[in-house]
């Protein structure tokens, strides 16, 4: 029984499918934290294309209505009897970041405290709130390839969230990176490491170019026809090409599609979250930010990300 609570707080959530313009801004009673459990004040909630995607329609063994958010930076308000976060320890007015929840776009939470860490001081919340899922996603990525020191990697979407953290990971691994962008996007993916070159018609020639050699690995967090039909031509081991957007394709041709909701995937993400904040904390893994909107304005923040651009990370701010 949880029946006292900690206060009311305002969370987003999706009582039917559809867009963000369908979610409501409800007021709910925030649980007092249980055995396991920690509540957060929440600084900053992270936007990610799966807040819209995973309620955009019905989804197997998905009930509504589904509180909406996947990673929060904040301010620990309490913990439940004998609990320590995950990065240990734990008191109220602690920083912290929390990855993978549900609901975080609200402005208290409580969640498992198994998900909760320390927030790198090196990080604001509005970076923290939005390290985790692209950098988890990133490493999975570059693990299920096996990209290694010396190979070049085809990345494509390198100016998205999870292409900055493809390029700062690979550079950690000592890979080289071909990334492709927008030129107005360039500079972002040669500030991370990585050869940008434009997406479009005549992709895979560039790609060569720029490669004077054999591409190793395709990273595709872009999903486009063109995507996929480069990466399979340019990199002839299937095993070595993942993505997380056209599963599709990867089922018909043969390579990875690996997604959150995969068990295996889940468990990857879930441990690598302390070396990412390791990386993160040592300023070697950072989060570019483009905009921030008020928790109120989630909808609008959606259709900005939705437009497939953004240019860095978007935070919402209670
Ligand atoms: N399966 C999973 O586990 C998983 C996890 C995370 C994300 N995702 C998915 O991965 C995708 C990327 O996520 P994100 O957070 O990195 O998105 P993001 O930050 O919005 O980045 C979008 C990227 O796509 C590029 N792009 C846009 N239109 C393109 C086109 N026609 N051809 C080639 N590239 C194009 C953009 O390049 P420019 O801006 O330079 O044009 C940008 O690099 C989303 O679909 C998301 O749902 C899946």
């Amino acid at each position: 029984m949880r029946a006292l609570t900690v206060g009311m707080a305002r969370v987003w959530m999706a009582e039917q499918w559809g867009t963000p313009d369908t979610w409501t801004f409800v007021e709910r009673e925030v649980p007092r934290p249980g055995r396991g459990e920690a509540t957060i004040r929440v600084r900053a909630a992270g936007v990610n294309p799966a807040d819209y995607k995973h309620v955009a329609g019905p989804r197997p063994r998905v009930e509504l209505p589904v509180p909406i958010g996947y990673e929060v930076a904040g301010e620990l308000v309490a913990l439940g009897p004998d609990t320590e976060i995950a990065s240990g320890g734990g008191a109220p007015g602690d920083p912290v970041v929390a990855f993978r929840i549900r609901g975080g776009y609200a402005t208290e939470v409580t969640v498992p405290a198994s998900d909760v860490f320390a927030k790198p001081a090196v990080l604001s919340d509005e970076e923290a709130a939005n390290l985790l899922l692209a950098g988890s996603t990133a490493a999975q990525m570059l693990d299920v390839t096996n990209v290694g020191p010396g190979d070049t990697v085809l990345v494509h979407g390198a100016s998205g969230a999870v292409g900055v953290s493809i390029l700062q990971q690979a550079a950690e691994i000592g890979a080289h990176v071909i990334g492709t962008a927008s030129e107005s996007s360039f500079a972002r993916v040669r500030r991370f490491g990585g050869h940008p070159v434009a997406y479009g018609p005549g992709l895979a020639d560039r790609v060569r170019d720029a490669a004077r050699g054999p591409v190793a690995a395709a990273l595709d967090t872009v999903g486009t026809a063109e995507a996929v039909d480069v990466s399979l031509e340019l990199v002839p081991d299937r095993d070595r090409i993942v993505t997380i957007v056209a599963a599709d394709r990867a089922k018909a041709g043969g390579f990875h599609a690996v997604a959150g909701a995969q068990p295996e995937s889940a468990a990857f993400r879930d441990a690598v979250r302390p070396k990412l904040l390791q990386l993160a904390a040592e300023g070697r893994l950072q989060v570019p930010i483009a905009r921030t909107y008020p928790l109120a304005d989630a909808p609008e923040a959606l259709r900005f990300l939705a437009e497939g651009h953004p240019g860095g990370k978007i935070a919402l701010l209670p």
